[in-house]
């Protein structure tokens, strides 16, 4: 049976082959993920994979509700699998919002389901880092945002040659679509063309610029003249303080795709062009209003990052560490005689919060220390038979030096300390 098409498989390393995917890498990208949000004062939640689908048809945009994962369930509820993140937060953050301090900064890690065109970083499910600041007006918390974007493309060691943010801004499109069309029904018609420019014929985009009264020399000329509005120059300068100026351009290419941005958007890309966007987000000030009903009126602004680019790109830099199956301690079990109060050492040193491994059955000692030395254990341990009866004798495997010990304290031996 096969998996279906654009899902993924992912397998202890190393790999068994090259159409899966590294569990020990996706863990390695959570473990930073959740560090770095961390030193930025986020905290973790979570929602449901599945929410009603009208949370997704009203708010997210025509190109999100082409792409979901939706049907009928056994109480004949319209659901959808979760495309992204955004507004179940915005609900959450409705629902319960008199309970926290403003600003509200969270962070989770959905898996999220999207039934696009499968190609070269995107795929039907992904998993996506989403940070995002409830609350908040002001461009500081813009500015605070980026900044956690940045740092959490360094933590994975990747530089300013890497990686660069796209900063733009939708209000500075407002007004440039306002100042030439008094029509505001057609400004999100118009940002979808913005946001494929870059993928899209000249021509076909010049057609439908052309249909909305605008000529495309004068989209290209805004564009290419990228002069900050007042709320990008305090980002800029925010930024600049904190030594991070340089991994930000204000590029009013980007748009973004979805439907709720209100305010300052950005993308993250790798800097020589060959992906896909690594990042994405902006401010969306109306989102927790409209999905609240108007009950609660609350600014907000964050971004997803998700797996598939990142862990491509870390691929192709060379940035993933190694990794490989690791256990503190192997316990030789060479006489079956003892294999019972074996067990009970096993159970000791598991509980004094060391990883351990042992064979199941009955190996051959050699087998044993050679499974010993493939899991990069750093001790072996084996039950002996001392004068004065049972006892444990641990083996240092770098040093092979062997210490004996009581069983009682068999863990104390293997505690770390002085050499
Ligand atoms: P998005 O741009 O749709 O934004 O997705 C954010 C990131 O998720 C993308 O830059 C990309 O790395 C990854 N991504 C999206 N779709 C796929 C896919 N089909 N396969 C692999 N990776 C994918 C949002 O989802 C917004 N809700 C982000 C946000 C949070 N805005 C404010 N807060």
């Amino acid at each position: 049976m096969e998996r279906l098409p654009g899902f993924r498989d992912f397998y202890p390393e190393p790999l068994p082959h090259v159409d899966v995917w590294s569990a020990d890498a996706r863990q390695y990208v959570f473990d930073t993920w959740r560090a770095v949000a961390a030193r930025y004062g986020f905290r973790e939640y979570d929602g449901p994979p599945i929410e009603p689908l009208e949370l997704y048809t009203t708010k997210s945009g025509a190109e999100i509700v082409g792409q979901l994962y939706n049907f009928t369930d056994k109480g004949g509820r319209p659901v959808s699998l979760r495309p992204e993140m955004t507004p179940t937060l915005a609900r959450m953050a409705a629902a319960h919002e008199r309970n926290y301090k403003k600003p509200v900064k969270w962070f989770a890690i959905p898996q999220l389901f999207r039934y696009e065109r499968q190609q070269k970083g995107r795929l039907r499910e992904h998993c996506q880092f989403n940070a995002d600041i409830v609350g908040e007006s002001d461009v500081a918390a813009d500015a605070e945002l980026l900044a956690l974007l940045i740092d959490t493309l360094l933590a994975f060691g990747l530089t300013a040659q890497d990686f660069v943010i796209r900063l733009s801004s939708r209000k500075a499109w407002h007004d440039f679509f306002h100042q030439r069309c008094p029509d505001s029904s057609k400004d999100y018609e118009f940002f979808q063309i913005i946001d494929k420019l870059e993928r899209e014929a000249p021509e076909e985009s010049a057609r439908k610029l052309a249909a909305l009264g605008f000529a495309y020399p004068e989209v290209e000329e805004f564009i290419k003249a990228g002069a900050p509005t007042p709320e990008l120059q305090v980002i800029l300068q925010n930024l600049a303080a904190r030594g991070l100026e340089s991994f930000v351009r204000v590029d009013y290419g980007v748009i973004r795709g979805l439907a709720y941005y209100t305010g300052v958007v950005f993308e993250a890309f790798d800097a020589r062009g060959e992906f896909r966007a690594i990042a994405g987000g902006g401010r969306y000030d109306n989102l927790v209003k409209l999905i609240s009903g108007n009950k609660v009126d609350m600014p907000a602004l964050g971004f997803g990052m998700g797996d598939v680019v990142l862990l491509e790109l870390l691929k192709a830099r060379g940035r993933l560490p190694a990794f490989a199956p690791a256990v503190a301690v192997y316990c030789l079990i060479e006489e079956e005689a003892l294999r019972a109060a074996s067990l009970g050492l096993v159970q000791r040193l598991r509980a004094a919060g060391l990883s351990v491994e042992y064979p199941l059955t009955p190996l051959k000692p050699d087998k044993q220390f050679k499974r010993a030395l493939e899991l990069k254990a750093g001790h072996t341990v084996r039950v002996d038979r001392g004068e004065t009866g049972l006892q444990v004798r641990a083996r240092n495997l770098a040093t092979r030096a062997d210490r004996v010990a009581p069983l009682e304290s068999a863990a104390a031996l293997l505690a770390p300390g002085p050499r």
